[in-house]
């Protein structure tokens, strides 16, 4: 039976996941071709918690996202959400569970119809779920309006009367009113006034600390997540490069490609006995990435052999993991082939 909220374990698990898109073909009888979003993801969340995915612009975070709340089957791997594998379920059991699990999206500007007014676009997922009266469903929406800091003057108003954070307050009222226990927020404040990011961060977190849900907190800025979540996952070319608490991360960050992402938004060197990162060029296509370390081509510190084998993650401490060779090493079978020596041509810093 779904949702019996007695499960003990992590309240969403993602075992090994992969999502493909298929890709178009440049000319009509060219091979069929993949757009590797999401590859072997795995991760755990634990009730209450908010976890964080951090990544560049077409990294994979909005397909995981939607892979873990039921919204895209993926290709490989599993999803369970209070213990559920949610891809194998019954379409009743899925609609239930589904329903513990919302999403506030990056956009309120095109997330919300602009031919609603603000009752019908929070109402709308109590409505379609049917059972409740319209004056109990008018008192919800009151109810939740007051709570993200809206007027109940604002209830017969239109979208293109409220401002991006005012827009965004409204999203999350429809998010929550069905009582979700999970909430994957996608980006939440990138596409508002610098000004309202606190209002709305803050907001978020009294929400959850009153609501007692679980986040997913999706930021292409790492020192948003580091301010707000316990456990993080740093992805690149849709593969986990570094993951763990999101203290271990900042204080002893091991991938290449996450001391670049710090050392952008703290514009400090993070790791001094190093040269700092920075990164140059642009995100890889996903059709038909790299086969060794995603992450080669614009490392600084690439060697021979990242260029061909995959680096797997390794526990570095406690539940902090890295995949990279430059941690892991190489056995004196592949140092002996050179795979340890750098790439010729690569730059460095
Ligand atoms: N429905 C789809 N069909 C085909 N390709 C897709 C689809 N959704 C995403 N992609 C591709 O998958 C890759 C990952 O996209 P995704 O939107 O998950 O990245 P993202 O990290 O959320 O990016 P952003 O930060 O820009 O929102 C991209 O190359 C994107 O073009
Ligand atoms: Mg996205």
């Amino acid at each position: 039976m779904a949702s019996t909220g007695q499960h003990s374990g992590p309240l969403l698990e993602m075992e090994n996941v992969s999502v493909n898109f298929p890709a178009k073909r440049p000319y009509p009888f060219s091979r069929k071709r993949w757009i590797q979003a999401v590859t072997d993801v795995t991760l755990q969340v634990a009730e209450g918690e908010t976890f964080g995915v951090v990544g560049e612009s077409g990294c994979g975070k909005s397909t995981l996202a939607n892979a873990m709340i039921g919204m895209v089957r993926p290709t490989a791997g599993t999803v369970r959400f209070q213990g559920e594998e949610i891809y194998s379920l019954a379409p009743r059991a899925f609609k239930n569970i589904r329903r513990n699990m919302q999403m506030i999206f990056q956009d309120p500007f095109s997330s919300l119809n602009p031919r609603f007014s603000v009752y019908e676009i929070i109402r709308e997922p109590l409505y379609i779920r049917g059972g409740a009266s319209e004056s109990a469903m008018k008192a919800k929406v009151l109810e939740l309006l007051k709570l993200v800091g809206l007027d109940e003057d604002d209830l017969y108003r239109n979208p293109s009367d409220f401002s991006g954070g005012q827009r965004q307050r409204i999203g999350i009222a429809r998010a929550i009113i069905l009582n979700p226990r999970f909430l994957v927020c996608d980006e939440p404040v990138s596409a508002l006034d610098v000004s309202v990011h606190a209002q709305i961060l803050n907001l978020l977190m009294e929400i959850q600390g009153s609501l007692n849900l679980t986040y997913v907190f999706i930021s292409h800025n790492l020192a948003v997540v580091h301010n707000i979540c316990q456990n993080m996952v740093v992805m690149y070319l849709g593969m986990t490069m570094e993951s763990g608490p999101s203290e271990a991360i900042f204080a002893n960050p091991l991938h290449p490609y996450t001391q670049a992402l710090l050392a952008a938004v703290l514009d400090i060197d993070v790791q001094r006995s190093r040269e700092r990162v920075l990164l140059k060029g642009d995100t890889p296509s996903p059709i038909d990435p790299p086969e060794g370390c995603r992450f080669w081509q614009r490392c600084p510190s690439a060697m021979n052999g990242c260029v061909t084998v995959p680096a797997e993650l390794v526990e570095v401490e406690p539940a902090h993991y890295v995949a990279c060779h430059l941690v892991s090493g190489f056995s004196s079978e592949q140092m002996a082939i050179g795979l340890h020596r750098p790439v010729s041509g690569q730059s460095r810093g």
